[in-house]
């Protein structure tokens, strides 16, 4: 059978790869696809970039199911229309998709129940806001109220910086999405994200990651999409899994429920570990994390597409993932000039070949006459399994070492939380 995977991103190759595994796909189409897709002879790149056209390909080539890599067509409501063609699509509905696209929508429902979060106020007008900055101080968390591409957050050590932020976004610096800020309290630890499958009812936990999102090693510079990624993250221990199920995850699909948006598709919670090791949510996102999908899909033994069966027909409870208990690590190259306006163009030399340990998911890659060039911001994840992740970090950084192109940006200290982490990993 044909399966489609919507998105062009290092998360859509990883997913297109775990799939194209599966013993019942014949292909995987990959709409609009990236330089990696269109290489893999498993996969089949197919322009698309609306809401319309995917629907068009998913009948067209008969496509057994869907699943949506990104945010924004989720927030578009391709699932919805989906539903309405009678096709098979596993994601949130465009009205349940505001978990990540409305901050405030999001701040409401784990107010309204009880999950917990910073603490946090909505504004829309710059005085009030100033005022509650002030009488809070810093530092202090400025976040667009809509979908940012990333840039919707700012971590403000200084009053100055929070104020500057509150003004630069009602101000319009990132167009609607800034119309409305949430300014919320800042919360100190260590992050982890939380990804499940959602069939409406019934949750099945991914296995655990962490990402690094800041540009620089040591985790400075400015924030990124992410600049590597590993699972599992050791944070996350048997204990603290129980807990973000139950005081996180567990109310949040019951909740969205009871209020009429039965939740469906991937749900991500970026999770806050305070230092007595209470979890606390900084966001949702209705998608899966990039980079930390490719270490999860280097990890995942089950078959994908059943996975994604048992999740459209709402019994997820009937089935379980098997995991490599390996470790899987991830490392982003990214373009010169990345996170700002990424330069496109640049040659891309020593790929090298994939074996059953390291594998390069591309991000923003195109192939020009046979040559694979740079065309985005992250341009490859060099993902690799070790025993332990010391070795799945040498491994990977031996590959990426090989890789070269101008302007490369890498960080050299991918994993540098977990290596540090007082239990075996
Ligand atoms: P978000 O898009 O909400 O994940 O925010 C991007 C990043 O900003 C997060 O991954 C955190 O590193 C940081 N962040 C968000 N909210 C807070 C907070 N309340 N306190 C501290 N850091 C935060
Ligand atoms: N890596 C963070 C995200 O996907 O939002």
């Amino acid at each position: 059978m044909k399966v489609l995977v919507i998105g062009s991103g290092g998360r859509e190759h990883a997913l297109a790869w775990r799939l194209a595994q599966s013993p019942r796909v014949s292909r995987v189409l990959v709409s609009p696809g990236n330089g990696g897709t269109a290489n893999d002879p498993d996969m089949l790149n197919v322009p698309g970039e609306t809401v319309a056209d995917w629907v068009r390909i998913a009948q067209q080539e008969a496509v057994h199911l869907t699943v949506v890599g990104p945010e924004a067509p989720l927030a578009a409501g391709v699932v919805d229309a989906f539903r309405a063609a009678g096709l098979r699509v596993f994601g949130p509905t465009q009205a349940a998709a505001r978990l990540e696209g409305s901050k405030d929508f999001a701040k409401q429902f784990m107010l309204r129940h009880g999950i917990p979060t910073a603490r946090s106020s909505t504004f829309e007008h710059a005085a009030p806001a100033h005022a509650y900055i002030d009488a809070e101080g810093a530092p202090i968390v400025i976040k667009a109220d809509g979908l940012a591409a990333g840039k919707g957050v700012v971590v403000a050590m200084t009053l100055e910086e929070a104020h500057r932020a509150v003004d630069d976004m009602l101000g319009g610096s990132l167009g609607g999405a800034g119309s409305r800020v949430v300014i919320e309290q800042f919360l100190a630890g260590e992050e982890a994200s939380f990804i499940v499958m959602v069939d409406g009812q019934h949750v099945l936990a991914l296995a655990s990651s962490q990402d690094h999102k800041r540009l620089l090693d040591g985790d400075q510079g400015p924030n990124t999409g992410g600049m590597g990624a590993y699972s599992p993250a050791p944070v996350v221990t048997p204990a603290l899994h129980g807990r973000i199920m139950r005081e996180i995850i567990q109310p949040t699909v019951q909740g969205m429920a009871r209020e009429g948006l039965p939740y469906t598709g991937f749900l991500y919670a970026g999770v806050m570990i305070d230092a007595q090791g209470n979890p606390s949510t900084l966001e949702f996102n209705c998608r899966m994390g990039d980079p930390e999908t490719q270490p999860i899909m280097m990890r995942l033994k089950s078959d994908l597409t059943v996975l994604l069966d048992h999740a459209i027909d709402g019994t997820l409870d009937q089935v379980e993932a098997e995991w490599d208990r390996r470790t899987a690590l991830g490392v982003v190259l990214a373009a010169a000039n990345y996170p700002g306006t990424p330069r496109s163009g640049d040659v891309i030399d020593g790929l090298g070949v994939d074996t059953e340990t390291t594998r390069v998911f591309h991000a923003g890659t195109r192939l020009v006459d046979g040559a694979v060039q740079t065309a985005g911001g992250r341009v490859l994840c060099v993902t690799a399994l070790g025993d332990m992740l010391k070795q799945a970090r040498g491994r990977a950084y031996e590959r990426a070492e090989g890789i070269r192109f101008a302007g490369r940006q890498m960080r050299t200290d991918i994993g540098w939380r977990a290596l540090a982490a007082p239990v075996r990993h």
